[in-house]
C-alpha cells in the first residue's frame, strides 16, 4: 500500500524585516495540521521559508549598506530562531537564494518562454515598490496616484518586459475552481476570485530590467524574473521538481497551501496558471485566512503597530501564545491581538480549567493512593458519561482539525476538559476517601480524572509544543504521551500503577496589572528619551491643540473592573450620545459618588481596550505624585452636557 503523504506550506516570508505576530499565526496554523497530520499516520512534508529576492530587498539592503546576500542571511536567521523558539515543526525551509531553486526556476522560465507562454513585450504602469505591484489607471481612485492596498505614493513605469500568457487558461482555470469547490477556502474568498476571473485576466509582466537582485532571465540576462514565478515555484523547487523525481512524486500535488488573504489571489490564479502550463496537477486546496490586526489596524513596521513575537514568548511561554492564536481567532477572518485577551485566556483557559483539572487530580492520587495510578473498577452513569463525552470530543475535535476550524476544535477540547472538572464536583472524592469501603470506586474516579487528562494531553499535540509532554510527565506517563498518535486517544490507555509526578501548575496565573506595571518599569527609559525628544521640539501649535476634542460629558453609571484595584468602567452622556470609557481612578473614588459628575473627556481619542474593556476616550484629571492624591477636572459651575472645552 503507497504511504499517505501530507504537504503543507506556509508563505515564504520577505526577510525585510522581523517578522511580527501576523506571520507567526500563519506558521502556527499550518504547524498545527502538520501535527495533526503526523499525529493520524501521514508522512507529512511541512515547508516554510523565505522570499528573498526583488527590489524592496535591494533597497533595504542598501539602506543597511549592505550586500543584499548578507543582509538577507542575518533576516533569515532571525526567522529560523522564531521558528525554533515557537516550537514550529517545519520540515524543510527553503530560501528563494538556494542554488537549486535558482536554476530550477531559471528552467521553468526557459520552459515557458519555449513553449511560447511567456513573450517579450513592454509595460507602462504605476508601480507599488512596497507591494511590488502593478496598477493600472483603471484601478485608481482619483487623480491622487496612490496604492489602493497601502496608500503609499505609486511610481509610474515603462519598461521592456516578459509576460505571461495568463489570458490563455483563464477559462481552464475557472472550471477548475468551479469543479472542485474545496480548491480554494473558505467559501466567501472563493466568490471573490471567481468573480475576479470572470471579469478578465490581463497577462502577466514577469521580468524587471529596473534592478538586479533577483533570479536572471536564462533567454535576458537584461532581466531579472520578477517575484511571482520566483516566489511561487519554491514550492515544487523545494520538492525536488526537475531534480529528484521520486521525492516529487511523492509530495506534489501539495494538499494545502496556508497564505493571508492578501496573496490568496497570486495562490489561485497565478500559481495554478503556472502549473498548468508546466502540465503539472495542482495543489488541492488553497486557504487564505484573514489578518490578526493590531487594535490600530494591519500590523506593519511603518505604523508602528507590530506586535514582536519574541517578546510574547519570553513573557508568556510559547505554548500560551500558540494556544491564544489557534483560540481566539477563527481561522479565516480578521482578529484583533491583544494583550488583555492572551492574559484572559491564559488565567481562564489554561492555568484555571486545564492547569487547575490537572493539580486536584494528582493532589488526589498523591494524597490518596501515594502517588501511585489505582487500578479502574465498576462504572456509574457519571463515568460512562465522561467517557462518552471524550469519545465525542475525539471525534468532533478531528472534523473540526481537518477543516482548520482551530478555534472549534479547541472549543470542543475544553468541554472535555471542563466536563472532566464537573465530574471532580459530581464524584466528591474528597467525601469518597473518607470511608474505607468507597476505595474502590474512589480508586475508579481518580483513575477516570487522569485518563481524560491523558487523552487532553494527545489532543493537544497537535496545537501545543511543551504543554502535552509536561502533562504526560506529570501523570508518570512521558514517553507514552511522546509517542502517542490518534489511535492511543481509544479510552482505557492509562496504565494503572504508575508513580504520577506532581511538579508546579503548568499555567501560573498572570495579574494583568502587575505585568503592565513590571512592563512600565522597563520601558520608562525609552519614555523619558521620548519625551526629552518632545520638548527640545518644543511648542505645539493652536492648530495642535485645537485638534483635540474636550467635551463635557455627565457620568451615567459606574462600576468597578473585575479583578482590577485601579479601573473603573463609566457610562457617560456626551450630550447628543453615550459612551463607555475605562477610568484608572477607582483608588480614589467610589462609583457611586461618580453618579451625575460632570468631567471634562479626550472625545476623539482612538478608542481602545483596557483589561478587555472597550474605553472610547478618557476623562482629564490632576495627579498629584508626591500625596498620591488624585482629581478628576470638573466644571466650576454646571453646563450644558456636550459643551465643548477649549
Ligand atoms: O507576501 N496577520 O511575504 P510577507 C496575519 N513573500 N497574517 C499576516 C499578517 C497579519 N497581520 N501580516 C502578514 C509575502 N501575514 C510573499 C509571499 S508566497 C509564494 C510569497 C502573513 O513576508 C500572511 O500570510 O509579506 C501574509 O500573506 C504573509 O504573512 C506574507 O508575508
Ligand atoms: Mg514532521
Amino acid at each position: 500500500m503507497a504511504e499517505k503523504t501530507f504537504y503543507v506550506t506556509t508563505p515564504i516570508y520577505y526577510p525585510s524585516d522581523r517578522l511580527h505576530i501576523g506571520h507567526a499565526y500563519t506558521t502556527v496554523a499550518a504547524d498545527a495540521i502538520a501535527r495533526y497530520k503526523e499525529l493520524r499516520g501521514y508522512d507529512t512534508m511541512f515547508l516554510t521559508g523565505s522570499d528573498e529576492h526583488g527590489q524592496k530587498i535591494e533597497r533595504k539592503a542598501d539602506e543597511a549598506g549592505k550586500e543584499p546576500q548578507n543582509y538577507v542571511d542575518e533576516i533569515v536567521a532571525t526567522f529560523i530562531d522564531l521558528w525554533d523558539r515557537l516550537g514550529i515543526d517545519y520540515d524543510q525551509f527553503i530560501r528563494t537564494t538556494d542554488n537549486n531553486h535558482e536554476e530550477v526556476v531559471q528552467e521553468i522560465f526557459k520552459q515557458l518562454y519555449e513553449q511560447e507562454d511567456i513573450y517579450l513585450g513592454k509595460y507602462e504602469g504605476w508601480y507599488c515598490t512596497p507591494c511590488e505591484t502593478f496598477w493600472l489607471d483603471r484601478q485608481l481612485e482619483g487623480d491622487e496616484k496612490v496604492c489602493p492596498d497601502c496608500n503609499r505614493p505609486l511610481e509610474w513605469v515603462e519598461e521592456e518586459s516578459y509576460f505571461f500568457k495568463m489570458s490563455k487558461y483563464a477559462d481552464r482555470l475557472l472550471k477548475h475552481i468551479k469543479d472542485n469547490p474545496k480548491f480554494i477556502q473558505p467559501e466567501s474568498r472563493r466568490n471573490e476570485m471567481i468573480s475576479f476571473i470572470e471579469s478578465g485576466l490581463d497577462d502577466l509582466s514577469v521580468s524587471r530590467t529596473t534592478f538586479d537582485w533577483g533570479i536572471e532571465v536564462p533567454v535576458d540576462t537584461d532581466h531579472v524574473i520578477y517575484v511571482w514565478i520566483d516566489a511561487l515555484s519554491n514550492y515544487i523547487t523545494a520538492m525536488g521538481y526537475k531534480r529528484d523525481e521520486a521525492k516529487f512524486n511523492k509530495y506534489w500535488p501539495a494538499d494545502i497551501h496556508i497564505v493571508g488573504k492578501d496573496i490568496l489571489r497570486f495562490h489561485t490564479i497565478i500559481w495554478p496558471i503556472i502549473l498548468m502550463a508546466l502540465d503539472l496537477p495542482l495543489p488541492d486546496q488553497v486557504f487564505g485566512h484573514g489578518w490578526l490586526l493590531s487594535d490600530t489596524g494591519k500590523m506593519s513596521k511603518s505604523r508602528g503597530n507590530v506586535v514582536d513575537p519574541i517578546e510574547l514568548i519570553n513573557d508568556f511561554g510559547r505554548d500560551s501564545i500558540r494556544y491564544y492564536l489557534l483560540r481566539e481567532v477563527s481561522f479565516g477572518t480578521d482578529g484583533i491581538y491583544s494583550t488583555e485577551a492572551l492574559i484572559q485566556r491564559i488565567n481562564s483557559d489554561l492555568a484555571n480549567d486545564l492547569g487547575n483539572l490537572l493539580h486536584r487530580s494528582l493532589s488526589m492520587v498523591e494524597k490518596y493512593f501515594s502517588g501511585k495510578i489505582p487500578e479502574p473498577s465498576e462504572e456509574t452513569e457519571y463515568d460512562s458519561s465522561l467517557k462518552e463525552v471524550g469519545a465525542e470530543t475525539v471525534e468532533k475535535a478531528a472534523e473540526e482539525i481537518e477543516e482548520l476550524r482551530y478555534t472549534r476544535a479547541l472549543e470542543e477540547i475544553w468541554q472535555f476538559v471542563r466536563r472532566a472538572n464537573k465530574y471532580i464536583d459530581q464524584t466528591e472524592p474528597w467525601i469518597l476517601a473518607r470511608e474505607e469501603e468507597n476505595r474502590e470506586r474512589l480508586g475508579t474516579v481518580l483513575y477516570n480524572l487522569l485518563e481524560s487528562l491523558r487523552m487532553i494531553g494527545i489532543l493537544l499535540k497537535s496545537f501545543l509544543v511543551d504543554t502535552p509532554g509536561e502533562i504526560g510527565k506529570q501523570l508518570g506517563i512521558q514517553a507514552e504521551v511522546k509517542n502517542a498518535n490518534w489511535d492511543d486517544l481509544a479510552w482505557g490507555g492509562l496504565p494503572a500503577g504508575r508513580t504520577v509526578e506532581k511538579g508546579d501548575p503548568i499555567f501560573p496565573r498572570i495579574d494583568l496589572e502587575e505585568y503592565y506595571e513590571e512592563k512600565e518599569e522597563l520601558t520608562d527609559v525609552d519614555d523619558k528619551q521620548e519625551e526629552e525628544k518632545v520638548e527640545e521640539e518644543g511648542l505645539i501649535s493652536f492648530g495642535e491643540f485645537q485638534e483635540v476634542d474636550l467635551r463635557i460629558a455627565t457620568i451615567i453609571a459606574a462600576e468597578k473592573i473585575e479583578d482590577s484595584n485601579k479601573l473603573l468602567k463609566l457610562q457617560v452622556d456626551l450630550g447628543d450620545e453615550r459612551r463607555q470609557i475605562v477610568a484608572g481612578i477607582a483608588n480614589y473614588y467610589q462609583p457611586e459618588d461618580l453618579i451625575d459628575k460632570q468631567i471634562i473627556m479626550v472625545a476623539n481619542l482612538e478608542p481602545a481596550k483596557i483589561f478587555g474593556v472597550e474605553s472610547q476616550g478618557m476623562l482629564l484629571a490632576a495627579r498629584d505624585e508626591e500625596n498620591e492624591e488624585l482629581t478628576i477636572i470638573s466644571p466650576a459651575k454646571s453646563i450644558k452636557t456636550g459643551s465643548s472645552v477649549s
